[in-house]
């Protein structure tokens, strides 16, 4: 019998939602006249950006792309684009929102992708910040959380594509 994973709450809504307004703020402060373009990796971060995008109240764009790992026989950490983004980036100033920084493999390969598209401006937002389990050195430019080395899921975050509709972040326990 498979026994389902116990779920206990690292993350509350009513925490994000005091964080996703403190980075609203901070984020007007330095875009509120530079339309700027947000772009979300899928899929994680797409709570984060739906919530993050209605607490800004000046003109900005939105995008996603998808990165993920090749499957067996590639060496580890080797990543590809699975859907690029669909606009041309060069010249704008591009706001990447990502769910959660562990590795930090799958930001730093965004970030130098969409580096090469010759944005005016390339700053990377993360809600969540791992930083024990870190391969990759990755700056993050504006921070929700710093969060223990936990296995995470919900408000976007799954584990197997489950439990990204929750509304808290939780860690899971087997
Ligand atoms: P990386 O290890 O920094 O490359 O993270 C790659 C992706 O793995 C992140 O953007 C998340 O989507 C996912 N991820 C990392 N840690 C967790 C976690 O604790 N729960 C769910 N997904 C995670
Ligand atoms: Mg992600």
């Amino acid at each position: 019998m498979n026994a389902q994973p116990e779920l206990t709450i690292l993350l509350s809504r009513d925490e994000i939602k005091m964080a996703v307004s403190r980075l609203a703020e901070e984020i007007s402060r330095e875009y509120h006249d530079k339309n700027p373009l947000l772009i979300g990796i899928l899929t994680g971060a797409f709570v984060f950006l739906a919530d993050l995008a209605r607490s800004l109240d000046f003109p900005l764009e939105i995008a996603f792309i998808g990165a993920s790992s090749y499957g067996e026989g590639t060496r580890p950490g080797a990543l590809k684009i699975t859907a690029e983004v669909p606009r041309d980036i060069a010249a704008r100033h591009v706001l990447v929102v990502e769910d959660i920084v562990d590795t930090g493999h799958c930001t730093s390969f965004v970030l130098e992708h969409l580096g090469g598209m010759s944005p005016a401006s390339l700053k990377l937002c993360s809600l969540l910040d791992k930083p024990q389990r870190r391969q990759e050195q990755v700056k993050i430019d504006y921070l929700g959380f710093t969060v223990p080395d936990k296995f995470l899921v919900g408000y976007g975050l799954d584990w197997n594509q489950k439990y990204r509709y929750l509304p808290d972040i939780c860690y899971l326990e087997f």
